[in-house]
């Protein structure tokens, strides 16, 4: 057994008692930070840092030692899924991800493969085999990998969009064309994961990003059950299930057999509670707060730990930190939990 100074995290995704509240950033390790900036200078594309396992090793530390967070998650992207199944994507500065090729047809379904994380995605392995080395125990790491809802989006579509519009018409057109490729993506998703957590991740993360442009109706048909198998397949370490938007779901994924719910900010933290009543919650301040002062960001902190509660609960943003919010404003929300969640300050003290 690995023993971590700082096991705050994995605690509180158990569902035991922590001394206060565990607290980490989605997007932690990236562009808010000069420090990040410079590697990726260095390394002279996105693509060209998240396949160099030691830079990206070194990035995925950053944080843990300039921001304070409880835990690293592994630097990487959700995309490099599809890529080990045979999309390779490239990132276009500004807009963000494009795949050159994409997947219409079963032909098209065909010609992919289910990935073999030991050889498709041997780098990622190889970056978080350095960072458990490099942190030598000091807090937890994070792996994360898409749900097969959100990479289906992107390799339907072929990039981003507000509406993802031709990937859910696929959804209504041809649903066997759209669960065999769900299937897939699934079948190299487990794998994946299985692989991070055997070379030392010490809790995985299920990112549904696009989740909320989905019907309630077509959420439990082409996105549950997907999450549901991913789920059953990985009993290793905690798993956290995050479906942004997805707050017609929050009592469906309650039932999951995960350990961790991560909420937005548009999920209101005691409604969430009530439909979430026995597993760790996490969020879910919006990440515009961080454009506000350093008084408000506290005020705000403190509502949401006084509505969640310090105990089953992950401190988080409720989606992605910003580009370019300030890294002492991200301090000061890391700080502020600290300070407003010490189980003491619970008790109320006169004076
Ligand atoms: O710190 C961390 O959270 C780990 C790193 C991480 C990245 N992407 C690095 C990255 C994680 C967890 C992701 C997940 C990811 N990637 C998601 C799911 C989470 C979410 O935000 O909903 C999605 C949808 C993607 C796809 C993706 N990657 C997009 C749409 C973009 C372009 C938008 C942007 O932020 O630039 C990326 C690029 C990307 N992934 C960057 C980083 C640091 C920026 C590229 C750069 O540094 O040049």
């Amino acid at each position: 057994m690995e023993l971590l100074q700082n096991d705050l995290l994995l605690r509180a995704a158990r569902g035991e008692k922590t001394e206060r509240v565990p607290v980490w950033m989605m997007r932690q390790a990236g562009r808010i930070l000069a420090e990040y900036r410079a590697v990726r200078e260095k390394a002279g594309s996105f693509i060209q840092l998240a396949t160099n396992p030691e830079l990206a090793a070194e990035v995925t530390i950053q944080p843990v030692d300039l921001l304070g967070v409880d835990a690293a998650i592994i630097f990487s992207d959700i995309l490099v899924v599809p890529e080990a199944m045979g999309l390779p994507y490239e990132m276009e500065e500004k807009r963000g991800p494009v795949f050159p090729n994409v997947v219409r047809t079963i032909a098209d379904i065909d010609r992919l493969r289910i990935a073999e994380p030991e050889r498709d995605l041997k780098y990622v392995l190889d970056a978080i085999k350095i960072v458990k080395r490099e942190l030598n125990g000091r807090v937890p790491l994070i792996g994360f990998a898409g749900a097969p809802f959100t990479i289906f989006c992107y390799m339907v579509e072929g990039r981003g969009s507000k509406t993802f519009s031709i990937a859910k018409k696929a959804l209504y057109a041809d649903a066997e064309f759209s669960h065999t490729l769900l299937q897939k993506i699934t079948d190299s998703t487990i794998a994946y994961l299985k692989a991070q957590i055997a070379a030392g991740a010490n809790l995985v993360q299920l990112f549904d990003s696009w989740a909320g442009i989905l019907s309630p109706a077509q959420y439990r048909e082409y996105s549950l059950p997907y999450i549901k198998q991913i789920c059953d397949a990985i009993f290793e370490v905690p798993l956290t299930v995050f479906a942004k938007g997805a707050f017609f779901a929050r009592q469906e994924i309650g039932q999951l057999n995960c350990s961790v719910v991560g909420l937005d900010w548009n999920m209101d933290p005691a409604e969430s509670r009530l439909l979430i009543p026995d597993k760790t919650l996490q969020g879910n301040l919006d990440p515009c707060v961080l454009y506000a002062s350093f008084s408000q960001i506290k005020v705000e902190v403190r509502k949401m730990i006084e509505t969640f509660g310090t105990q089953h609960y992950i401190a988080n943003l409720g989606h992605g930190v910003y580009p370019d919010t300030n890294p002492d404003k991200v301090r000061c929300f890391i700080e502020s939990v600290k300070e407003y969640s010490e189980s003491p300050a619970q008790t109320s003290s006169i004076g």
